[in-house]
């Protein structure tokens, strides 16, 4: 038998990452072909239409004004008192929810994830979240012994499917006495599909129901990652405040992310933010996830935190930095706009798109179609049921052209798998 070092718990297959290793392919084709005639739809990040990554400049000019001793210092394990302030304000906008909200920094939204399944979960027990989801989920469930399982997001009018979620919530509630759901919205990494108020409604009254049984614990886990990048921004906030006032035996957690809405993916500043009628299940939050960073990663980079804090707490500042932001977020829009009026032109069947960085296509062998796909210059991401489309790094015209080599591709493998049936 080969020889392995690693401890039982760590052994896992050694895997590349599949969206690195394809962009990867996508930029050597462009060093072969010419970029102009390949469409790079990996990289979830926002791309400019000449294929540079994009950096909000109001955000990297605070960064590179601040002394040094302001990026050397450690911080607090849980993150500065401003960071923290500034968070609320930036994540909530006014819609704070009424209750008791304690702040953990984390690196990315990523360590929120992380935080937060670790501490609400026991070993073993299955966290719930759409059967189209982001894929680390499974994989920071996975390392700490926790398995995911899936409710259907959409139901047959491409809505979300209350009735699949009610059915999982339920299954796994009686089963495990607690359960901690991940819903990720606005703007859902793969699909682009955003839960609606009235849906949130019907998420909430379903989950106060189960509540009302004091012995079960729930925690809905909100991953707003893309929040920045909704058409109205003040509408996709005002779902927050119906966080409020629920059963105490309902722990809200927010999982808030500098990555995409101040372009600082590499920086790894987020956070987990707890919200909770009841002011002792709300300290308990602060101080179980505290242990944690100290546990993991100490404390978080100081510099990021100060970033965001000078944006936020300064008015002008914090009006640039929106135009800026809004900018590349009215380049997205039209960006998206024209994927799914392309999509509609040649009949391509995508998931509902709302908001957000990526659109779905639903499809069979998404393998074997992504790489029938790169033979036409074409780079996107296998997923499980279909393939992701990242529109954030995809020109207006690439975006438009793209629907139709998709679907071509699409008809020549249903029409080789009709011949092999
Ligand atoms: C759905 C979702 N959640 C959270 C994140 C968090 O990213 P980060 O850890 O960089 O903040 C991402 C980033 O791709 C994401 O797609």
């Amino acid at each position: 038998m080969k020889l392995s070092m690693v401890a039982d718990h760590a052994k896992w297959p050694r895997e590349n990452d599949i969206i690195f290793n394809l962009s990867e392919r996508a930029q050597k084709a462009s060093e072969e072909v010419g970029k102009e005639n390949v469409i790079n739809a990996t990289i979830g990040a926002l791309i400019d239409d000449d294929g540079n990554l994009i950096t909000i400049k109001n955000v990297y000019d605070q960064f590179k004004s601040l002394p040094n001793r302001e990026i050397a210092a450690y911080a607090s394990i849980a993150g500065q008192d401003d960071y923290k302030e500034a968070v609320k304000k930036i994540c909530f906008a006014g819609n704070d929810p009424k209750g008791n909200i304690r702040v953990v920094a984390s690196p990315g939204g990523s360590g929120a994830i992380k935080l937060a399944m670790w501490n609400y979960t026991n070993e073993g027990d299955a966290i719930l979240t759409s059967d189209w989801y982001w894929s680390p989920y499974g994989i920071i469930g996975e390392e700490a012994g926790r398995k995911v399982a899936n409710f259907k997001l959409f139901n047959d009018k491409g809505e979300f499917n209350i009735e699949s979620f009610k059915e999982k919530f339920k299954e796994i509630i009686y089963k495990q006495g607690n359960i901690f759901i991940i819903i990720n919205s606005p703007g859902h990494n793969p699909t682009g599909y955003s839960v609606s108020d009235k849906e949130w409604d019907q998420i909430l009254d379903f989950s106060k129901k189960i509540a009302k049984d004091k012995s079960k614990k729930i925690v809905l886990f909100i991953d707003v990652a893309y929040i920045d990048y909704v058409k109205d921004d003040v509408a996709s906030r005002k779902f927050f405040k119906k966080f409020g006032n629920l059963p105490e035996n309902i722990l809200t957690i927010v999982a808030f992310s500098m990555s995409k809405g101040f372009t600082a993916y590499g920086m790894r500043m987020g956070a987990a933010i707890g919200i909770s009628s009841n002011e002792d299940i709300a300290e308990e939050f602060y101080f179980s996830l505290m242990h944690s960073c100290r546990a993991n990663w100490s404390n978080c980079n100081r510099a990021a935190m100060s970033t965001l804090t000078h944006i936020v707490d300064d008015s002008k500042k914090l009006k640039s930095y929106k135009e800026e932001k809004n900018k590349y977020k009215d380049m997205l829009v039209r960006r998206a706009e024209s994927f799914v009026q392309g999509a509609k032109e040649v009949e391509l069947e995508i998931l509902p798109y709302r908001d957000g960085f990526f659109i779905s296509i639903p499809c069979d062998n998404p393998k074997e179609v992504c790489e029938k796909l790169t033979e036409k210059n074409l780079y996107l991401v296998p997923l499980k049921m279909g393939l992701r489309f990242a529109v954030c790094a995809v020109s207006e015209e690439k975006c438009k052209k793209a629907p139709k080599i998709i679907k071509d591709v699409l008809e020549e493998n249903k029409s080789l798998s009709m011949n092999l049936a």
